[in-house]
C-alpha cells in the first residue's frame, strides 16, 4: 500500500522522520546561555539527510543557529552543489519558533522555489511553508556563478 502523498510531494513518513531527527539532534545543542535547544534536519534532493543544532558562545553574537550548522555540515559532507528539498526545525522548549532572518538567508542559498520548511507554531501545531515564502526578497549576488 502506498503512503498518501502530501502536497509537498513528501510522504507523511518522510516529514515525521525529518521532524524526529530535528528533535533528536536538538538534544546535542550547546545552549548554556539561552537554554533554548534547537535542531534542524535537511532532506537533500539526493535523499541524504543532514542535521545540525545550535552552538552558543560566551561572546553571544558568535552563536551558530541550528539551521546554519546543518547547512555547513551538508556542504562539508556533500559539497557546494547541494540542494535542499525539505527542512524540519524543532526546539526542546515546546514553543513556537520561526527560523531567524539570518537562517532564512542561509537556507535560501541552497534552496529551490519548492523547498519546504516545517517549524513549530503555537498550540503544538506545525507551520509548513516554503523558504521562498519566508524570504521573498533574499540578497543575491549577480556574479556568484563560479561554482
Ligand atoms: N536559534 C536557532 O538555532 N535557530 C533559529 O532560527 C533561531 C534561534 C538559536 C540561537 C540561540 O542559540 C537560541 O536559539 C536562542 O536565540
Amino acid at each position: 500500500m502506498s503512503a498518501i502523498s502530501h502536497p509537498s510531494g513528501l510522504t507523511p513518513t518522510q516529514i515525521e522522520d525529518l521532524q524526529q531527527r530535528a528533535i533528536a539532534v536538538a538534544q546535542n545543542a550547546y545552549a548554556p546561555y539561552s537554554h533554548f535547544r534547537v535542531g534542524a534536519a535537511l532532506l537533500l534532493e539526493d535523499g541524504n539527510v543532514v542535521t545540525g543544532c545550535n552552538v552558543e558562545n560566551a561572546s553571544y553574537r558568535l552563536t551558530t543557529c541550528a539551521e546554519q550548522s546543518a547547512v555547513a555540515t551538508a556542504v562539508g559532507l556533500y559539497g557546494p552543489h547541494i540542494r535542499i528539498r525539505a527542512i524540519a526545525v524543532a526546539n526542546l522548549n515546546n514553543t513556537a519558533s520561526q527560523p531567524c532572518g539570518a537562517c532564512r538567508q542561509t537556507l535560501h542559498e541552497f534552496s529551490t522555489p519548492d523547498t519546504r520548511i516545517f517549524f513549530p507554531a503555537e498550540d503544538d501545531t506545525v507551520v509548513e511553508t516554503t523558504v521562498a515564502d519566508l524570504l521573498p526578497a533574499a540578497f543575491l549576488l549577480s556574479n556568484n556563478s563560479d561554482q
